[in-house]
């Protein structure tokens, strides 16, 4: 079943349909891509001050929400370095020789960007600390009393790593990173400029009034807003000369089941679940995800951080509590202040 909800349109995961979609309209240089400032900004930076000692960019790491640009920036940064980018990631690496033949390919200041780098394993990682530290590979050959441990020096490169869950990589990994960089949904106007620019691309013919529609139910996710623009682009050629309108937009919209700010069934099952069956919360994770058949990974990745962002859950340590705002976005009575009404026997 968790396999089926990737596909949904409103997840921030790259789905089949995705793959043409997602090439040709990734940004490919750094004033091209939209949003995300700060981190613009510091790349930009680095990126300047790298090049000009003529030296190889420090290890970055890129995290947060599927679908907010992690592949797309790390492309960038090695096209504005003006170095080749290996890509590969962390469940790839099965074996520590698999990444010795990597690292020992790489030229002078390549980018190696490793996606999904919280998955790389145990004796995987142990290869990569020196490599990232002293740019060093330790070999060993030969077996038993006879083995000889053997250091390669690596050409300078730069590691870029991606993921969705900082929290899962191991603290070592973590401290070798020079730089950590956390990508942020993006507002309102970032995700308008991001479908304008989509729809020059796809040659769309599209009004603000429609693009605005889409953009309020994106989930502040251009890998979204693309899919979403695509699937209104569709529904306007059939009925509206494929001029993508607010009236359009709209109707199209609202075939997908996507509420006004972009929640789907599922998002409203959690908050339905948590509100009706635990009283509002706290409720763990685990406890949700059983109670609405659906994995606990896919809710932590997909739902929970734009229910967070929305301010319609809360985190404590206790479990998942829904918010007022929460109640009020579903129409019911927010009662959580009052004791539970007696029930009638
Ligand atoms: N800042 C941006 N401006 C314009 N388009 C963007 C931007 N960021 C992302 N996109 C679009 O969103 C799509 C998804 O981005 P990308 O694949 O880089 O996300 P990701 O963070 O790597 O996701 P995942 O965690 O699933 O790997 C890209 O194909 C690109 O078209
Ligand atoms: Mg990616």
């Amino acid at each position: 079943m968790g396999v089926k909800r990737i596909d949904r349109i409103i997840s921030g995961k790259p789905g089949n349909e995705d793959k043409p979609l997602d090439n040709s309209l990734r940004p490919k240089c750094l004033k091209d891509f939209i949003g995300q400032e700060k981190v613009k900004d510091n790349l930009n930076i680095a990126i300047t001050a790298a090049k000009g000692r003529g030296e190889a960019l420090d290890h970055i790491l890129l995290y947060g929400p599927p679908g907010l640009g992690k592949t797309t920036l790390a492309g960038i940064i090695a096209l504005e370095m003006g170095v080749s980018i290996r890509i590969t990631s962390g469940p790839a690496i099965e074996r520590t020789g698999d990444l010795a033949a990597i690292l020992t390919n790489l030229h002078s200041q390549d980018v190696l960007f490793i996606d999904e780098i919280h998955r790389l394993n145990r004796a995987v990682e142990e290869v990569l600390y020196p490599a990232l530290e002293d740019r060093a590979l330790d070999i060993v050959i030969g077996k038993g009393p006879g083995a000889r441990s053997l250091r390669l020096n690596l050409p300078a490169f730069t590691l870029i790593g991606a993921t969705t869950r900082f929290a899962q990589l191991s603290p070592p990994l973590r401290d070798r990173f020079g730089a950590v960089y956390r990508l942020d949904f993006y507002d309102q106007k970032a995700i308008e400029a991001i479908l304008k620019r989509s729809a020059g691309i796809l040659g769309v013919k599209a009004e603000d009034s429609g693009l605005k529609e889409i953009a309020c139910r994106a989930r502040g996710t251009p890998r979204v807003s693309n899919r979403l623009l695509k699937r209104v682009r569709d529904y306007a050629q059939v009925v509206s000369n494929g001029n993508v309108g607010r009236k359009a937009a709209l109707e199209a919209l609202s075939k997908l089941e996507i509420d006004p700010v972009g929640l789907d069934d599922i998002d409203h099952k959690v908050l339905h679940t948590i509100i009706e069956k635990f009283n509002g919360g706290p409720v763990g994770l685990d406890t949700i995800a059983a109670s609405i058949s659906e994995e606990a990974d896919t809710i932590m990745d997909v739902y929970e951080p734009y229910l967070l962002q929305l301010g319609f859950l809360e985190r404590t340590p206790r479990g998942r509590v829904a918010t007022i705002l929460a109640y009020k976005h579903l129409g019911l009575p927010y009662n959580k202040d009052k004791p539970p009404q007696p029930t009638l026997l």
